[in-house]
């Protein structure tokens, strides 16, 4: 089976693909390269994992890339809540228009699309734990892209395109990129630079962390199970405040640190963790990797990453 990532020299998208290439998949990534990081390029090359330079606002470069493919797992996509706020037409066009390209070319050569998607769609929830069902209801132009994103999926559902959308929560792992970087990612460069961790906020805000290998999996499973236009959330189910995140950090890297406090960031959902009831019966998903061995595993990295 031939896989096709978008954004598969970004964070999320190298990691898929070098998951899947280790399971026996044939896979390629499609990037326009304009936010990926050398690492992930570095490393789809010692996995011998083609990349395709293209961009998903042209049809033509994805109708191209999509021969011989049989499922595409879109993760490209512009991805800060702060940046989306200054410049929200550049993440309608990017990350809306892209995702129509995406889908409309799936559904033209029966390709099955795996959308990646974003708890970004709830916004601030009205209840805990969030379910699929919850409101969608963005406090981003991110999140606002996002949900266009999978109503773009949706239409082109109802004229035949076969989908599994993903709404993942917060993704960390090895190969983030420092731009736009997860709170985790910047944890760690403070605690490498033997700097404190600096919390936004009154750091009792909380999210629901789940690590990159575990959302691989769920990818995985989302391209080999007969599921057909579902949309499930990918998290662990368990929250965690920012602060207790801040601590753990500072006593994993053996630091006699306090993290300090700066003013929320704007955009930012104060509480945020899964139902991931869903995703369990329908997908068989079980994240495996527990946060204070994914912090170990990512203090053991030398350096961060910068784009
Ligand atoms: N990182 C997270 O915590 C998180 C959480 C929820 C959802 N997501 C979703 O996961 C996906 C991947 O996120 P990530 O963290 O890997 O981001 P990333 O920025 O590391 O990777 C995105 C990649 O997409 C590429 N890209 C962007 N626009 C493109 C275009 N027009 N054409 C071709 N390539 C393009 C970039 O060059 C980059 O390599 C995104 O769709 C994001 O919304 C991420």
């Amino acid at each position: 089976m031939k896989v096709l990532i978008t954004g598969g020299a970004g964070f999320i998208g190298h990691n898929t693909a070098v998951y899947l290439k280790n399971q026996g998949y044939e896979v390629a990534a499609f990037d326009n390269l304009k936010r990926a990081t050398g690492y992930a390029v570095e490393r789809l090359k010692m996995h011998r994992v083609p990349l395709i330079k293209g961009d998903i606002l042209s049809l033509r470069a994805l109708k191209k890339a999509l021969a011989g493919v049989d499922v595409v797992v879109h993760a490209a996509a512009y991805i800060s809540v702060e940046e989306s706020l200054k410049k929200p037409a550049m993440y309608f066009r990017n990350n809306v228009a892209g995702t129509a390209n995406v889908a409309y070319a799936c559904m033209r050569e029966s390709v099955k699309l795996i959308y990646i998607s974003s708890a970004a769609v709830y916004g601030n929830p009205a209840h805990l734990p969030i379910s699929e069902s919850h409101p969608a209801n963005p406090i981003s132009p991110y999140g606002l892209s996002k949900l266009m994103g999978e109503e773009t999926v949706n239409f082109h559902a109802r004229r035949g395109l076969k989908h599994v959308t993903l709404r993942l929560f917060n993704v960390y792992g090895p190969g983030q990129s420092s731009s736009y970087a997860g709170v985790i990612t910047r944890f760690m460069e403070r605690i490498r630079a033997n700097k404190p961790p600096i919390i936004h906020g009154d750091g009792q805000q909380t999210r629901d962390f789940i690590h990159v290998y575990d959302v691989a999996e769920a990818i995985k499973l989302s391209v080999e199970k007969r599921l057909e236009n579902e949309t499930l959330n990918i998290a662990t189910g368990t929250p965690l405040t920012i602060r207790m995140l801040a601590e753990l950090t500072i006593n994993h890297a053996n630091l006699n640190l306090k993290p300090t406090f700066a003013k929320p960031r704007p955009g930012d959902i104060k509480h945020s963790y899964a139902d991931i009831s869903k995703a369990k019966r329908l997908l068989g998903f079980n994240p495996k990797i527990n946060l204070e061995q994914g912090l170990k595993e990512l203090l053991k990295l030398k350096t961060c990453l910068s784009s």
